[in-house]
C-alpha cells in the first residue's frame, strides 16, 4: 500500500514540493490502533525482558510511595515525641529502600535496552530480507535513499518509543490510580479537588497527540527526502561536477534539509505549546491544594504531616501525566515510522514462483517467445507481440535504435519482470512454471552497466559462482581478458572493487561481468553490451572473449558492434517494441529495409575493425 503520494523518480519532483513548506498534509493510512496491535505482536518474542522491566518498574514506583508516608510520620509523631531511634529506625530503612530501588533500576534499563535492541535487530533483518524479495519494479518505484532510510531512521524511531519511557509512562498510569487512592485516605474532600483537574489535563493532552501523529509523518518523510538527495547527489557527484552544478546541488539538499527542519519544528511549536500548558494545570491544581489544605488544617481536619505527604503525592500524581505527553510524542513518532516500515513489509513481490514450481536440471537452451507483450505502466507497451524460436546453442542479436525495447526483451528471459500477455517458454516449459532458483542458476547476465561490490576483484568475479577456487577465478579471468589488467592492479586480484574501490574502466569492469558469466557457466547467457565507447584495441578483446563466451550456450545479444551482429544466427530488428525485421546479417542487408538502413547508420564506421 502507497502512502498516497507519488513516488519512483518522483524524488526530483518532491524536492521541488518542498519550495513551498509546509506542504500537503500527510496522515496515517492505517488506524493507530492496528499499528500498535501488529508492534505488539512484534515485541512479544521478548515478553520475559518487558515482564521484568515493568515489575521492576511497578515494585520502584511501590516503594517511593512509602517516602511521604515516612515523612508524613516523622512530622505527626516522631517529631512531637522526640523519638529518636524511630527517627534512626526510619532513617536505615529509607536507605535500605534505596538500595533495593537501585538493583530494581538496573534490571529495568538492562531489559528494556535488551528489548528495544532486540527489535531493532530483528525489525532491520526481516525488512532487509524482505525488500531482497521484492521484484525490480519495487526499486524503481522507491528511491534508494527512501529505503535506506526506513530501515535506519524509521527503525530508530520505533526503538526510541520502547526504550524511550514509554513502559515508564503506563506504570504511571498505574501509579496515578494508587496515588489518588492514596489521596483519598489521606484527605477525600482535597483528593476530588485534584481530580477535577484530571479530565483537563488528558483533553489537552489528546489534542496534542492527533496533532502530533501527523507532524511526525511528515517529518519521517523528510528525513527519507534528505536522505534521497543526499544518496543522488553523492552517486551523481562526478555528473554535478562536470556541469559544475554544485551550487544548484547545494540549493537542493539546503531545500530538504529546510524541510526537514521546518517538519521539526512543526512538531516542536506543538510541545511547546502542551507541555506549558500542562504544568500550568498541574500548578493551578498545587495552589487549590496548599490553599484548602492550609484551611482544613487549621480546622483540625487534617495533620501538617498529611498535608505534607498529601502534597508529594499530588506531585508525583501529576508527573505521569507530563510523562505521558512526552512519550506520547515518541509513541506518535514510532507510530507514523511503524506504518512507512510495515507499508514496505507488506510490499509483494510481482514475480512469484507457482505452487510447485519445477526445478529445472540442465537446461538445453531452447527458448520461445510466444505473443510476448510487456508494459512497464499499462497501457504503454514497450514490447508487443513477440514471436522468437531459439535452438538451444543458437546466438540471437537484437539492434534497434535506442528506446527500443531490447533490454526490456532480454530483462523477461530472467523473469525480472513478467509479460502482460504471451508467454516465454525454456525447453518446453512456462518460465512462470520453473523454479525461479533453478533459472536464474542457469543465466549469465551481462548488463549494460557493470556493478562492482565493495570486496576483491577476486570475489567481485567469484560472484559468479561462489564455491569456485582461485585457479578457476583466475582461469574465467583469463578467458575474459581480464586476467592482465587485474594483475597490473596495485593488489592484483585482491585489489579492493566497489565504490571507492580500485579505478579500472568501463571495458575493463566489462570484462570482470563477463568473467563472472564465465565462471557461471550458464545454459543462456545474456550480453546487454554497453554502446562501443571502448578504443579499438579493448574492443578486439572483448569481442574475442565474448565470442569464447557464447560457444555452446544460447546467447541473446545486444550489439552495438558489427563483429558480433554479423555471426548471429538470427538477427531481430526492434522498433518501438515491434519486431520489424528478422534473418541474418548478409540477407537482412540485402533486404535493403530497417536493418540496412541502421547498418549504415551504426555499423558501416566499424567495418575496419571488425576486419583487423
Ligand atoms: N524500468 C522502466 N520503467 C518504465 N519504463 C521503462 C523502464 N525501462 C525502460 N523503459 C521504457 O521502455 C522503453 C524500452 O526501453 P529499453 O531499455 O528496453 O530500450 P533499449 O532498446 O534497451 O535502449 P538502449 O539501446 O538505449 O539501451 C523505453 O521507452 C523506456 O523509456
Ligand atoms: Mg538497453
Amino acid at each position: 500500500m502507497m502512502s498516497g503520494r507519488p513516488m519512483g523518480p518522483g524524488a526530483m519532483a518532491r524536492g521541488q514540493q518542498a519550495w513551498g513548506m509546509p506542504g500537503p498534509k500527510v496522515t496515517l493510512q492505517t488506524s493507530p490502533w492496528v499499528l500498535l496491535r501488529r508492534l505488539v505482536a512484534m515485541i512479544r518474542d521478548h515478553d520475559r525482558a518487558l515482564i521484568i522491566t515493568f515489575a521492576s518498574l511497578v515494585s520502584m514506583s511501590a516503594l517511593q510511595m512509602t517516602m511521604p508516608w515516612a515523612f508524613k510520620h516523622v512530622i505527626d509523631v516522631t517529631i512531637p515525641e522526640r523519638d529518636v531511634t524511630g527517627l534512626i529506625e526510619i532513617g536505615v530503612a529509607l536507605v535500605a529502600m534505596q538500595a533495593v530501588r537501585y538493583g530494581l533500576g538496573y534490571l529495568q534499563r538492562y531489559y528494556i535496552s535488551f528489548a528495544s535492541q532486540q527489535l531493532v535487530f530483528r525489525i532491520a533483518r526481516d525488512l532487509f530480507a524482505h525488500i531482497q524479495k521484492l521484484s525490480l519494479r519495487f526499486y524503481e518505484r522507491n528511491p534508494t535513499g527512501e529505503i535506506i532510510s526506513r530501515i535506519t531512521n524509521d527503525i530508530q524511531a520505533m526503538q526510541q518509543a520502547i526504550n524511550g519511557g514509554t513502559i515508564m509512562a503506563f506504570v504511571g498510569l498505574l501509579n496515578m490510580v494508587a496515588f489518588g487512592a492514596i489521596m483519598l485516605v489521606l484527605q477525600w474532600k482535597l483528593a476530588l479537588v485534584v481530580f477535577v483537574t484530571v479530565p483537563v489535563l488528558v483533553a489537552a493532552s489528546q489534542f496534542s497527540a492527533a496533532k502530533l501523529r501527523d507532524r511526525y509523518q511528515r517529518v519521517q518523510e523528510k528525513a527519507a527526502d534528505v536522505n534521497n538527495v543526499l544518496s543522488e547527489n553523492i552517486s551523481g557527484m562526478r555528473v554535478a561536477k562536470a556541469f559544475a552544478q554544485e551550487g544548484r546541488q547545494r540549493q537542493r539538499f539546503g531545500s530538504e534539509n529546510r524541510g526537514n527542519l521546518d517538519a521539526n519544528m512543526s512538531t516542536a511549536s506543538v510541545q511547546a505549546v502542551a507541555t506549558p500548558a500542562i504544568q500550568m494545570i498541574s500548578a493551578g491544581g498545587t495552589a487549590l491544594v496548599l490553599g484548602l489544605g492550609t484551611w482544613f488544617v487549621l480546622d483540625g481536619d487534617m495533620t501538617v504531616g498529611a498535608l505534607v505527604a498529601f502534597n508529594s503525592y499530588l506531585i508525583q500524581f501529576y508527573q505521569p501525566v507530563e510523562d505521558l505527553i512526552r512519550v506520547n510524542n515518541t509513541l506518535q513518532q514510532a507510530l507514523a515510522a511503524a506504518e512507512r516500515i510495515f507499508e514496505y513489509m507488506d510490499e509483494k513481490p510481482d514475480v512469484v514462483e507457482g505452487a510447485s514450481p519445477i526445478s529445472l536440471e540442465r537446461m538445453q537452451g531452447a527458448v520461445r517467445f510466444e505473443g510476448v507483450t510487456f508494459a512497464y505502466e499499462p497501457g504503454k507497451p514497450v514490447l508487443i507481440d513477440a514471436n522468437v524460436d531459439v535452438q538451444p546453442g543458437q546466438v540471437v542479436a537484437l539492434v534497434g535504435h535506442t528506446g527500443s525495447g531490447k533490454t526490456t526483451f532480454v530483462n523477461l528471459l530472467p523473469r525480472f519482470y513478467d509479460p502482460v500477455a504471451g508467454r516465454i517458454v525454456v525447453d518446453g516449459h512456462d518460465l512462470r512454471d520453473v523454479s525461479l532458483e533453478s533459472l536464474r542458476a542457469q543465466m549469465g547476465v551481462v548488463i549494460q552497466e557493470t556493478f562492482l561490490f565493495g570486496a576483491t576483484m577476486r570475489d567481485n568475479i567469484r560472484y559468479g559462482r561462489l564455491d569456485a577456487t582461485d585457479a578457476e577465478v583466475e582461469a574465467a579471468a583469463r578467458e575474459a581478458f581480464a586476467d592482465e589488467f587485474i594483475r597490473q592492479l596495485p593488489k592484483g586480484y585482491d585489489a579492493w572493487g566497489g565504490d571507492g574501490g580500485a579505478l579500472i574502466s568501463r571495458g575493463q569492469r566489462q570484462r570482470i561481468s563477463l568473467a563472472r558469466a564465465i565462471l557461471k557457466d550458464p545454459r543462456i547467457l545474456i550480453l546487454d553490451e554497453a554502446t562501443s565507447d571502448v578504443d579499438t584495441e579493448t574492443e578486439v578483446l572483448i569481442q574475442a572473449a565474448l565470442e569464447r563466451v557464447m560457444r555452446g550456450r544460447t546467447t541473446f545479444v545486444i550489439a552495438h558492434r558489427l563483429s558480433t551482429v554479423r555471426h548471429a544466427d538470427q538477427i531481430l530488428v526492434l522498433d518501438h517494441g515491434r519486431i520489424v525485421e528478422r534473418g541474418t546479417h548478409d540477407a537482412l542487408l540485402g533486404a535493403g529495409g530497417a536493418y540496412a538502413s541502421l547498418y549504415q547508420a551504426q555499423f558501416a564506421g566499424q567495418e575496419a575493425v571488425a576486419a583487423g
